[in-house]
């Protein structure tokens, strides 16, 4: 049976639709084809040079091979699994469990394919000391993943030091080795020098790809693959993608579309990207997608070095909730969004809404119909509604979430980034302004020795306090 194909529709951001003021008009897509075309020539190229290792992640059958291995190894008698990691190595592998898990899976057992599944991707000592509380007396039964490409990321490694306490205190260095997966760079880095030296079991991130362009590799299938999610339909899937994205015609390539229809409309004043899915399976999708598009396309500098500050704000929206929440502002706020919904045919479960009490015939209109229908027609009505004021919607069309459709939503994401890239004409992999903050905090956590040339980490936290500290004089 042929599987089926997500769907970029964008027939609601054109002229015809929300007029000239607002819509595309004819001569702009045209002009916006003209415009693309070249740059998937270009990304393709590019590709084929080895400069996007990422876009070669479904065909690396080995990958998934080798966690097929690591899970048939460590899966018996694991019932709690827990990922350690931030950004890039905790947004995928919570968006994948999210999707392609029952909601209640962690609650449940019947509805659990593997252990249940945590991913720690923040330094809340509350949050983490509360998990720890619960999960101490479960340590036998408990592996952890630690996931960091660097291995020096801060909040990573402070929470990987504390299990790793809790670990050795309680089950000694064997109990390290036997309960800890450690998924880093291949050769160098802190980690992969930790694991070497604990001789912990390791999978790695390929070479050349970011930590937000990674779920497809050993960073999002290794706790996929644990709690029973298909990886080879996730792979399959963006294989799939990949041939439509790759096309060199700009309207048959939904990728190229995609991105030309945010940059359009980046330049026309709308600068926010709202992703709205309806469907709590995709929830945690938008929250990923927030992050690929943000870290990606949130540049200063242009390829030619020239300042250029860009980049659309994604911001997540989840329907129906936040109509009760973001709709009021989204139609009669300022007409500076491009709305990109998530719509899901068949949910998966029926679910039949009943009778309306004698009292309240008024909601006799919801008696006996399913509650995805509701939701579905909650999505037509809100779009209908923007539509009345001229905002401008795509919708993506799922057939239903399933490992096959959600690797062909990550892929079509990854590479309408890459192309969006460039078309605003910068390095959408690097991620510079992190860098700044991350390092502030190693010196203000007391790191040693020179943060540049002469100028030492003491220094720097000296300066850092300075600008932030509380002044009294402010404060209210
Ligand atoms: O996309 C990225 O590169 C980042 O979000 C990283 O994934 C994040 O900073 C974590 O880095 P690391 O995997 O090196 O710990």
């Amino acid at each position: 049976m042929a599987k089926s194909q997500i769907k970029l529709h964008y027939k609601n951001v054109m002229a015809d639709v929300i007029g000239d003021e607002h819509g595309i008009t004819t001569a702009q897509f045209d002009a916006l084809a003209e415009h693309t075309l070249p740059l998937i020539a270009q990304i393709n190229n590019e590709r084929t040079a080895g400069k996007t290792p990422y876009r070669d992640l479904p065909y690396k059958t080995e990958t998934a091979e080798n966690v097929r291995e690591l899970v048939a190894e460590i899966k018996e008698g694991c019932e709690v699994f827990v990922v350690l990691g931030i950004g890039g190595s905790a947004l995928g592998n919570i968006a994948l469990q999210t999707a392609l898990n029952p909601s209640m899976y962690n609650l449940d057992g019947t509805q659990r394919r593997g252990p249940r599944l945590f991913v720690f991707d923040n330094v809340d000592p509350a949050q983490f000391a509360s998990f720890l509380d619960w999960v101490e007396d479960k340590l036998d039964n408990t592996m952890f993943n630690v996931i960091s490409k660097s291995g020096r990321t801060a909040e990573t490694a402070s929470q990987f030091m504390i299990v790793r306490q809790l670990l050795m205190d309680r089950l000694g260095p064997e109990g390290l080795r036997d309960h800890v997966v450690a998924t880093t760079d291949a050769d160098k880095g802190t980690l992969r020098t930790i694991a070497m030296d604990a001789n912990l079991r390791c999978l790695e991130v390929p070479d050349g790809v970011g930590g937000r362009f990674s779920v497809l590799s050993a960073v999002g299938l290794l706790s996929a693959a644990m709690c029973g999610i298909d990886i080879d339909g996730l792979l399959a899937g963006a294989r799939d993608m990949d041939a439509r994205v790759s096309r060199e015609s700009f309207r048959e390539n939904p990728a190229a579309l995609n991105a030309a229809i945010h940059y359009h409309f980046y330049t026309h004043g709308k600068r926010n990207s709202v992703i709205m899915p309806y469907s709590c399976a995709l929830k945690d999708m938008a929250d990923w997608y927030r992050q690929l598009w943000a870290e990606s396309l949130g540049k200063r500098f242009d390829l030619k070095g020239s300042e250029v500050c860009v980049g659309p704000t994604p911001i997540k929206a989840l329907g129906a909730t936040d109509q009760h929440s973001q709709v009021q502002l989204y139609r009669e706020g300022p007409n500076d969004k491009l709305f990109t919904f998530l719509q899901v045919d068949h949910h998966g479960q029926q679910l039949k809404i009943g009778p309306a009490p004698d009292c309240a015939a008024e909601l006799g209109y919801l008696a006996g119909k399913d509650l995805g229908s509701l939701l579905n027609n909650e999505k037509r009505g809100t779009e209908y509604a923007l539509l009345r004021d001229k905002r401008p919607c795509l919708t993506v069309l799922f057939d239903r979430v399933s490992a096959h459709t959600v690797g062909q939503f990550i892929y079509f994401f990854e590479v309408t980034t890459s192309l969006a890239g460039a078309l605003f004409g910068i390095n959408p992999y690097d991620q510079p302004a992190v860098e700044l903050g991350k390092e502030a905090t190693f010196a203000l956590m007391g790191k040693e020795g020179n943060y540049k040339d002469d100028y030492t980490y003491a220094q720097f936290a000296n300066d850092i306090r300075a600008e932030t500290n509380v002044d009294e004089n402010f404060l209210v």
